[in-house]
């Protein structure tokens, strides 16, 4: 069968990243039989660079065409110091988010058997971790209105949900945790905030057509907590769309690196799949960039097409390479393995799995 790919590299270590994403889908392509086609096109700082604007309409073409979108990084500390930029590379990804009306973001948080030590929190604590944040992302304060006063010393920022967009996420949320361990566990601030109050209210209806999902709340301010004292606690976790963001890097320590995140972006119709990682500029260009997030973001694009023989390949040639040690610095420091030949070596296992897995 034939796929169509958007590759939206981006900035910084994007396209490094991506390309060894690539590999790995052209080596499930040559090994299963299918055939990739992928299509290159610009956003962040680079297509503001080229074309003036973050997200080019050829860019938004190309992915409503395509089947699924892979993106790397965006980000340049050009437009971070300097709080008067009024374009700046992030607009594209929240436009691109909204446009393909992206509303759920999955970011699995797991913590591998062979990389327990890497953690900075201790082996005993996060030994069995296997969560996957469902975040809202089309919606909350990163797309409410914006206001600053005239003298420029007032700014707000408006955080507003309807019940229809918890409805479609929450939906989502309790058919994962059917497959998983059956719980759901809704992160909010519902003391303090009325549109936590909304999310309570309307996910604890949606929660009764779940019988066999347990549910249960949590302040974020005690999740934030709960994620490193007892991160085994949780399967499923709902949120909002700010939360999510930052209890999800908060999560990537608990595998030792926010270089192991993947994410799936999932909506009406074209998802788009992502490391949850920044676009680390000052490690670009130097063949340093951890490669694993963007392949298992790739293996998350196979699952979603529906390949889930191909998605779970690609899943046990990053653990081998795990296992073999076959990482980047971020994962062992006198490392002499690159983004490069991390990606070369699980291209490689993933074309021999057969025999990977008689061995
Ligand atoms: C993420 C990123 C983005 C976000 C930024 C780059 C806009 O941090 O995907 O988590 O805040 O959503
Ligand atoms: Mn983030």
């Amino acid at each position: 069968m034939k796929y169509t790919i958007a590759l939206l590299a981006g900035d910084g270590i994007g396209p490094e990243v991506v390309n060894q994403a690539v590999k790995a889908l052209q080596a499930v392509g040559d090994t299963f039989g299918h055939e990739f086609e992928f299509e290159e096109a610009v956003v962040g700082a680079i297509a503001i660079d080229q074309t003036g604007d973050p997200l080019p309409e050829a860019t938004l073409d190309v992915c409503k065409r395509s089947n699924a979108v892979l993106f790397g990084a965006i980000g340049d500390p050009k437009y971070d110091n300097n709080p008067d930029a009024k374009v700046r590379p992030e607009q594209g990804l929240l436009k691109l988010r909204k446009e393909l009306g992206l509303f759920t973001n999955i970011r699995p948080v797991k913590a591998y058997e062979t990389l327990l030590d890497k953690s900075p929190l201790k082996k005993d604590i996060i030994e069995g971790t296997d969560m996957v944040i469902y975040r809202e992302l089309t919606g909350g304060i990163y797309f409410g209105e914006k206001k600053l006063s005239e003298d420029g010393t007032v700014a707000s920022d408006l955080c507003e949900y309807s019940e229809a967009e918890i409805e479609r996420i929450a939906h989502l949320a309790f058919k994962a945790a059917r497959t998983r361990k059956k719980k759901v566990t809704l992160v909010d601030k519902a003391n303090v905030l009325e549109s936590s109050r909304l999310w309570r209210r309307v996910v604890t209806t949606i929660a009764k057509s779940y019988e066999d999902v347990a549910l249960d709340f949590l302040f974020v301010d005690n999740a934030a907590m709960q994620m490193i004292l007892n991160p085994s606690q949780f399967d499923v976790i709902l949120t909002e769309n700010m939360f999510g963001d930052i209890i999800s890097d908060e999560g990537s320590v608990i595998g030792g690196s926010i270089g192991l995140l993947a994410s799936a972006s999932v909506g009406n119709d074209v998802a788009m799949f992502e490391p949850i990682h920044g676009s680390f500029p000052q490690g670009a260009g130097k063949d340093i960039a951890n490669p694993i997030a963007s392949v298992l973001s790739a293996a998350m694009l196979l699952a979603h097409l529906g390949l889930h023989e191909e998605a779970a390949t690609v899943n046990k040639a990053v653990e081998r390479a795990i296992e073999k040690q076959i990482v980047t610095s971020d994962l062992n420091k006198n490392s002499e393995y690159g983004t490069n030949s991390v990606g070369d070596y699980i291209a490689n296992t993933i074309a021999n799995i057969d025999e990977e897995t008689t061995r």
